[in-house]
């Protein structure tokens, strides 16, 4: 085949695309595909002129104008497949809120919590944050790898933390703190992978640093858990893949409190790196990282 590969891109999730886009060149490599490297930073008006040259697209692109179903509608447009979810189902997962209400209206657990825009005064925000009360998260609407993320201890930290989220968003969202165990369920050909469980080392939280420097936490997969919770994991994780409107694969991440399983996010391009989950789950169920990467040829140009 001949691949249009994308990677790099604006959102402050670059050097995590770069860094994956690495393991999926050696990966195509080795099953004999050619490839030419597109950056979509710069380089779609050229991608569109050239377009019949490929069959199709391969993205390793995280966040706004990667996952967000911009890149998606373009692809569209120019006639060039790709893997993992179209334009509708990239936006409704790339914003937090929206998709928490959707995990809501399907029945899944999620935090406590609420989307504010930059519109909102800092007194109206305070004010849910006292009501959720503290540790609460504040995290903006539609950034991945944690980016802008804090976890708040004290009131007198809101601010800071408000302030950091809207540096990089215009919308953010205040979520009650759970403690429990962090896990994330993989969704291959519209099936559930093994759960994989985070256990992060340093950080209190999976936070960026630790998400993408190998020893800082620990995956563990399958995951530590009951057959009972295994099975719902990969129950919430099939269903919130099925109400974003999710094709192909999906990674939703979760966390365990006391028995209960509580939906955070899901990623519709999940992270591709040496570190990164969903090729861990896929490994546990057999693929190969190059195996991995076949199959979401082979199901994009089914
Ligand atoms: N947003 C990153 C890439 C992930 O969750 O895998
Ligand atoms: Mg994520």
């Amino acid at each position: 085949l001949k691949i249009a590969l994308l990677a790099g891109g604006t959102s402050s999730e670059r050097e995590v695309s770069l860094k994956g886009a690495e393991v999926v060149k050696k990966a195509l490599e080795k099953l004999g595909h050619k490839y030419e490297f597109f950056d979509p930073a710069q380089d779609l008006p050229k991608l569109a002129q050239r377009a019949k040259e490929f069959d199709c697209a391969f993205l390793v692109v995280h966040g706004p104008g990667g996952e967000d179903g911009t890149l998606q509608g373009f692809l569209d447009s120019i006639g060039l497949p790709y893997q993992g979810a179209g334009v509708l189902g990239s936006a409704l997962a790339m914003h937090k809120g929206i998709s928490k209400s959707l995990y809501k209206l399907a029945g899944l657990n999620v935090p406590e919590g609420k989307t504010f825009s930059k519109d909102s005064s800092f007194e109206i925000i305070k004010t849910y944050g006292e009501k959720i009360g503290f540790p609460l998260v504040v995290k903006p609407a539609t950034q991945g790898s944690s980016i802008g993320l804090s976890v708040v201890k004290d009131k007198k930290d809101l601010k800071k933390a408000v302030e950091a989220a809207f540096n990089v968003d215009r919308e953010i969202i205040l979520e009650k703190y759970l403690k429990g165990k962090e896990i994330t369920v993989g969704i291959l050909d519209d099936k559930p992978l093994p759960v994989v469980e985070i256990v992060p080392k340093v950080s209190e939280i999976f936070d960026y640093e630790t998400k993408y420097t190998p020893g800082l936490s620990e995956e563990i997969c399958p995951a530590r858990l009951s057959e009972r919770l295994t099975k719902k994991a990969q129950e919430y994780g099939l269903i919130a893949h099925k109400t974003l409107k999710l094709r192909h694969y999906s990674r939703t991440d979760m966390i365990i409190v006391e028995d209960e399983i509580y939906v955070l996010e899901t990623n519709t391009i999940p992270g591709m790196t040496e570190t990164s989950l969903l090729p861990l789950a896929a490994k546990v169920a057999g693929y190969s990282f190059p195996a991995l990467i076949q199959k979401l040829l082979e199901l994009t140009l089914r």
